[in-house]
């Protein structure tokens, strides 16, 4: 089996790493890449972006099965293309197909899915411009904070969370008649603020049966404490301490089942992951957002629980097949911590020689913005290295984490001190 990952982060050198590890593997390729993928898999220069580019070397190079890691290829339509195009019937695709990208490219679409098949969320209206003052009138009617989320792709930077009236107002305006995040705000949801803390599942279906891999918690903003800039993670661990059983189990029933129900009963083409944003709220789960893919930095942690064959996983799941699989769990924990770039998420300099890789012990490192340059390995993008270790628990996980981070420099290095910092009372 040859198989081709699309994607250049953390995410795709941990997904590479563990399809690395299955008997059933013969040629491994990643493209773009990075100094991490290339060295269990060879580096394909190319984009994701371009269809006829990626059709090509699949040609070239006998691949028989495609990991999207993005979600851009996916809303564009990637698996629609290939399920087209002459001579490539027997391409297995990890994705779902345009019209379900919309789980994550359309916050609406999202929300009428959730609405269809009885998934728990917030409450939420949606506004265009023609319709701003009924929705100054929905503002009226909620309680502050008040969410706002513009409907498109708008790189992690579309939701915006404010406290007092007369800002939601001018920044609905400015989301719906100033364009502030381009086509993307021309739609925008409003919903219900829900106190609570956050968490990730991940399941993989073939548009009807599912697995459920193991949850995760992230960290997104840059600063200690959860303060600061969004940013696409800064840190994850895995089981979250606070999922108990019961919690788990209600997860699986009110949000899993009848998501994969929806997926079927739209006669949606999803053969991949769906990674379910969840805020728990006294003890029942509500989704916030849906993506068609894994997340980055979870991957970094799902991944080494994963105890079974993935790739196993995956080609039953583009075959239809997924209720047969046995999937397997580690008990163990999991974490990860980004070192990132000065400045990330605004600007930041790219181009630092990273040393210390070479002493690194008891710890995985996923690269996320490498390359090589001559005998080096350099910085190339705000998010650098996820530095993953496995342990007992969290904590023993998270020491380990921690040792390592301090072994690899490089000029200009940050990491959030606190990872799991929220976790010690929710155990
Ligand atoms: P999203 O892009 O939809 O995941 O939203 C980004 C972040 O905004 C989430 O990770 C939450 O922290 C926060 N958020 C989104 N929707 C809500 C909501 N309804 N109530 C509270 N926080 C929210
Ligand atoms: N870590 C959040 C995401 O991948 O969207």
């Amino acid at each position: 089996m040859n198989v081709l990952i699309l994607g250049s982060g953390g995410r795709e050198h941990a997904l590479a790493w563990k399809i690395k590890q299955s008997k059933q593997l013969e040629q491994l390729y990643v493209a773009p890449g990075n100094a991490g993928t290339a060295e269990l898999a060879e580096n394909l220069s190319l984009s994701p972006h371009d269809f006829d580019a990626v059709a090509e070397q699949v040609k070239d190079l006998n691949i028989n099965l495609l990991l999207v890691g993005p979600e851009d290829p996916l809303v564009n339509g990637i698996v629609d293309y290939f399920k087209q195009k002459k001579g490539f019937e027997d391409l297995m695709v990890i994705g779902p197909a345009k019209e379900p990208a919309m789980l994550e490219g359309s916050k609406e679409f999202a929300k009428n899915f959730m609405a269809q098949f009885k998934v728990p969320t917030a409450a939420y209206q949606s506004f265009q411009k023609h319709r701003i003052e009924e929705g100054y009138k929905f503002l009226e009617s909620l309680k502050p904070p008040y969410v706002l989320k513009a409907d498109g792709l708008a790189a992690g930077k579309g939701v915006l969370i404010i406290k007092d009236l007369e800002e939601a107002k001018l920044a609905l305006r400015s989301m719906l008649v100033e364009e502030q995040f381009g086509s993307a705000s021309q739609n925008v949801v409003i919903e219900e603020f829900l106190d609570g803390i956050e968490m990730s599942v991940f399941v993989l279906t073939d548009g009807e049966s599912y697995k459920i891999l193991p949850e995760a918690k992230d960290y997104k903003r840059i600063g200690e404490a959860d303060t600061g800039l969004n940013t696409g993670g800064m840190g994850a661990v895995s089981p979250v301490p606070f999922a108990d059983q019961s919690l788990l189990d209600k997860i699986e029933q009110k949000i899993v089942k009848p998501s994969v129900a929806g997926i079927k009963e739209r006669g949606f083409d999803y053969k991949g992951f769906l990674f379910i944003g969840l805020m728990i709220v006294e003890h029942e789960p509500y989704v916030i957002e849906y993506n068609v893919r894994m997340g980055d930095p979870e991957t970094e942690v799902v991944m080494p629980r994963v105890k079974s064959d993935l790739l196993s996983h995956l080609i039953a799941a583009a075959n239809g097949r997924l209720d047969s699989e046995k999937l397997e769990i580690d008990k163990e924990a999991a974490t990860t911590v980004m070192l990132v770039s000065g400045g990330y998420p605004e600007a930041y300099e790219k181009g630092k020689v990273i040393k210390g890789l070479d002493e690194v012990a008891d710890a995985t490192i996923f690269h996320a913005g490498t390359k090589n340059e001559g005998e080096e390995v350099i910085t190339n993008g705000g998010r650098v290295l996820a530095v993953t270790a496995r342990g007992e628990n969290y904590k023993a996980a998270l020491e380990k984490s921690y040792r390592n981070v301090n072994r690899i420099l490089f000029d200009q290095k940050y990491f959030r001190k606190d990872i799991g910092f929220d976790l010690m009372d929710a155990e």
